[in-house]
């Protein structure tokens, strides 16, 4: 039995500094939000597992084997959301008279019974935009866009997007029967998993790693064979207005995404600084049931942890520095330490970031505890002080102190002289 003090496997605590690239990211990716009106929306964790079981798709690998699902008390079958599209919907669909022109997006936890390894969690996190509505190519070219400003505005460098389409639900039929008559000859070449694919999810044979499943797939033409002309020329319409938005991708024709709502555009970025798990985001334009009527949308999610194993090294650095510089007060004995009080709040008003030992602790240890949390200033008081109306003031890079008129504190803090 796991001991209590451990979290679950493939659930991690996220703390300092680490939480600080966290909170930059997510301050960041609120000002893009805003830039492209787009509005928070913060859905429960659990949710009927009714919602995700159709939309994701029966056979995806999701629905079949990576849900937690419970039973609760009262006999409903819930489950933790294993994704943030399912749940987007589910809103959209009970709160929305007009099922056009939502751009929300959300952030937050997301759980997977998968295997647990680098990049791969049960606990993850996802951010994720659903733009609701107005079914055109420009539209999808707008949501990549979007992604793409993200990731500048979290200077994250290295990534490639990469794109396909689906086609629409009627090129669907045609396109499964296509594949499956030309992978027919070659049945004995794929793998087991391939091989049951055949039957129930025939478009997952496209980007299967195994090596001889890859050959099979290279002699295969490619999907838009199947497509009608008018789903071509949509996706050369997102392709062209990601040129003029100045967004960079590259055209995977393999590229097929796990979930059964997608149809036109797909895309994945990844990044090389991954390693195995190597998609730092997956999106494309889906249409989904949800209480009987069906949405259009377009969206994406991008896996936090992900993005954090993809930023460079220096850029880590900056985003887990903390923004203010910590001010300690020292007092070397009871009646400096009862004067600090007054003061702690008085600096705090001003905006300063400001600690003081509290528990009576010795000037030798309260400098020692300056030390350890990398206090920028230390503000000492002792009798002498008290008595002058002064306070030493240290600089804690340089070692230089100075002792200033208690009335200048602010002043001398500000100039860091
Ligand atoms: P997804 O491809 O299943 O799509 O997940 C999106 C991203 O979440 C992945 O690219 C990955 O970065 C991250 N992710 C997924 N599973 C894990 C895991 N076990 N551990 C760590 N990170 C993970 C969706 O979820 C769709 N709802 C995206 C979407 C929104 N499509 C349209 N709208």
């Amino acid at each position: 039995m796991a001991k209590v003090s451990q979290s679950l496997q493939g659930m991690t605590d996220i703390e300092f500094p680490e939480v600080n690239i966290w909170q930059t990211l997510e301050s960041r990716a609120r000002e893009v939000m805003l830039q492209y009106d787009f509005k928070e929306i913060r859905t429960p964790i659990v949710e009927m597992t009714s919602v995700y079981l159709h939309s994701l798709g029966d056979t995806s690998e999701i629905v079949q084997k990576q849900m937690y699902a419970f039973e609760t008390r009262g006999g409903k079958q819930v489950c933790l959301r294993p994704e943030g599209t399912a749940g987007v919907m589910r809103y959209v669909s009970n709160n929305m008279q007009e099922l056009q022109d939502a751009r929300l997006y959300y952030m937050g936890p997301m759980f997977r019974a998968e295997r647990p390894q680098a990049g791969r969690k049960r606990q993850f996190h996802q951010l994720g935009v659903e733009c609701i509505g107005g079914a055109s190519a420009r539209q999808d070219a707008e949501v990549i866009a979007l992604q793409d400003s993200l990731f500048k505005a979290w200077e994250l460098d290295g990534v490639v997007f990469q794109l396909n389409t689906r086609g629409s639900s009627e090129d669907f039929p045609k396109i499964l029967d296509g594949l499956r008559s030309e992978l027919m000859p070659s049945t004995d070449d794929l793998c087991e998993d391939c091989r049951r694919r055949m039957d129930n999810n025939v478009l997952r044979v496209l980007d299967c790693k195994n090596p001889g499943c890859k050959t099979v797939v290279e002699g295969l033409s490619p999907i838009t064979t199947w497509m009608a002309p008018e789903s071509v020329a949509y996706f050369e319409e997102v392709l062209a207005t990601l040129d003029t938005f100045g967004v960079s991708y590259v055209v995977n024709p393999l590229l097929v995404r796990g979930l059964d709502y997608y149809q036109h555009s797909i895309w994945e970025v990844t990044s090389d600084r991954l390693g195995a798990q190597d998609a730092l985001s997956g999106g494309g334009r889906y249409q989904m049931k949800a209480n009987g009527k069906t949405i259009e949308g377009v969206g994406f999610g991008i896996g936090m942890e992900r993005a954090l194993m993809a930023l460079a090294k220096e850029v880590e650095d900056k985003f887990s520095a903390e923004a203010l510089p910590l001010v300690m007060l020292v007092g070397q004995n009871e009646e400096a330490q009862a004067a600090n009080l007054p003061l702690i709040v008085q600096l705090r008003e001003l905006g300063y970031r400001v600690r003081m030992d509290l528990n009576g602790k010795s000037m030798k240890a309260q400098m020692k505890a300056a030390g350890r949390q990398q206090a920028r200033w230390v503000l000492i008081r002792g009798e002498s002080e008290l008595e002058a109306q002064t306070i030493q003031i240290r600089d804690m890079e340089s070692g230089e102190q100075r002792e200033v008129p208690f009335a200048d504190i602010a002043k001398t803090l500000n100039t860091h002289w």
